[in-house]
């Protein structure tokens, strides 16, 4: 396989955006992908001033039709390995739809889209273009989601029972869309965020968390969409008690008006034989709690195969994922490098025409995108029936 390193383009991420910044250091953090290219703003010549005043030197492009069309004549080693997409939900379906059909993997930000239908369309193209495609659920990149993911599929807790998914916030506590700020502008408007707020913004990561750690399925919600701010156009609490479809329950909850609280995304899973607890704000470790038995903390790193919970067999692979020892600390963006650390293997692994994953297990995948749309559809419509029990649709 070349080591060269390999392009990476930016659909948005100019004028003071936000996760393009986590994204473009992870891109860059193995040193073996590098961003070539972006068209950063809606307008054409702010894209082109954005691009020239980049950090370091990048190709502008006055849109990003104009970067996917021109792909197809640039030299072989400026091509675009594959597409980030960092613009609001409203602008994620054009550029991810036009790169697939122009042969572009696409690495696209949370929610996938805006709706059931173009999460429909864009599922279908993934799989006639066999094409990878990964959506950013950031906290999957972390190496003890990965664990808690190994200790509940394995059965180590016995059969889910319980499960509470959070993700709460406090900055949208007060109506910080009427100043004009640009983050909270287009995420309280449902015509650039889609039909939910809260849920479509952080409900999703907390459903995307659930599904990644236990491996099962939301079949029902029982759901409530409340909006606290007066004047606000959606969602800004967002509570929603589920079925499973191991026939436990759950409840996957998020709010922006819990003042206080910063990214506090965290999961409780209480199996038959015990329960695990990890929270995103301190990701180094979890905590399993079994019957009559003193509590147990396991730190990256610090994993012992054999120790009495843990089996000998721990997979090798997942032993041999942290980039370095326990106690210094990886974050956020070492999960957000973890995800394109995987993503680049398959798409590297597809260059050279050769099978790839995308199934789920290292970063989400175009049909978990799926899943967090059919989800907040299913929410939507439950809670404007005063939260009365709907069935999600089936997988796709
Ligand atoms: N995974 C995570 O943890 C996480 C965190 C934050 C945001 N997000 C997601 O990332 C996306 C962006 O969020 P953000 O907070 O960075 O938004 P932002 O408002 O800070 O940035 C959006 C950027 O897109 C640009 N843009 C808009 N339309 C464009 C177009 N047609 N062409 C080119 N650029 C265009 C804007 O100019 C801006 O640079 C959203 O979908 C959001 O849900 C994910």
């Amino acid at each position: 396989m070349s080591n060269k390193p390999i392009n990476v383009g930016l659909v948005g991420g100019g004028k003071g955006a936000f996760i393009v910044n986590p994204h473009q250091k992870a891109i860059h953090f193995d040193g073996t992908r590098r961003v070539t290219a972006g068209a950063l703003f809606p307008d054409p010549k702010i894209a082109l001033e954005e691009a020239a005043n980049w950090p370091y030197p990048i190709k502008g492009y006055g849109s990003y039709t104009e970067m996917i069309e021109a792909n197809a004549s640039l030299p072989e080693d400026q091509k675009l390995s594959y597409l980030v997409i960092v613009t609001p939900n409203h602008v994620h379906f054009d550029p991810a739809m036009k790169a697939i059909n122009a042969g572009i993997p696409v690495f696209c930000e949370k929610p996938l889209c805006l709706n059931l239908k173009e999460a429909n369309a864009l599922v279908k193209a993934v799989r006639k273009h066999n094409i990878p495609f990964g959506v950013a659920h950031t906290y999957l990149g972390h190496w003890t989601s990965r664990f808690a993911r190994y200790i509940i599929r394995a059965g180590l807790l016995g059969e889910v029972r319980w499960v509470d998914s959070y993700y709460l916030q406090g900055w949208l506590a007060t109506k910080l869309e009427a100043t004009g700020q640009m983050q909270a502008t287009w995420r309280t408007n449902p015509k650039l965020a889609g039909g939910s707020g809260c849920g479509g913004d952080i409900g999703t990561h907390a459903l995307m968390q659930l599904r990644y750690v236990t491996g099962l399925d939301v079949t029902q919600v029982s759901a409530q969409l409340e909006t606290f701010v007066e004047g606000r156009m959606l969602d800004d609490h967002f509570t929603i008690y589920c079925q499973l479809s191991n026939g436990g329950k759950a409840l996957v909850r998020a709010s922006q008006i819990c003042i206080g609280h910063k990214n506090d995304l965290g999961i409780e899973i209480s199996g038959t034989k015990g329960t695990l607890v990890w929270r995103q704000e301190e990701p180094e470790s979890i905590t399993i709690h079994l019957a009559n038995q003193p509590d147990r903390v396991y730190w990256r790193g610090a994993v012992t195969p054999g120790d009495g919970f843990l089996p000998k067999n721990v997979p090798a692979d997942l032993m041999a994922e942290p980039t370095i020892p326990p106690g210094h600390p990886e974050a956020f963006h070492d999960a957000y490098a973890r995800l394109h650390r995987c993503f680049e293997a398959d798409v590297r692994k597809w260059q050279a025409g050769k099978s790839f994953a995308c199934d789920g297990s290292k970063y989400a995948s175009v049909e978990d995108g799926w899943m967090g749309i059919a989800f907040i559809e299913t929410c939507v419509k439950s809670s404007a029936k005063r939260g009365s029990w709907t069935a999600l649709p089936k997988r796709i």
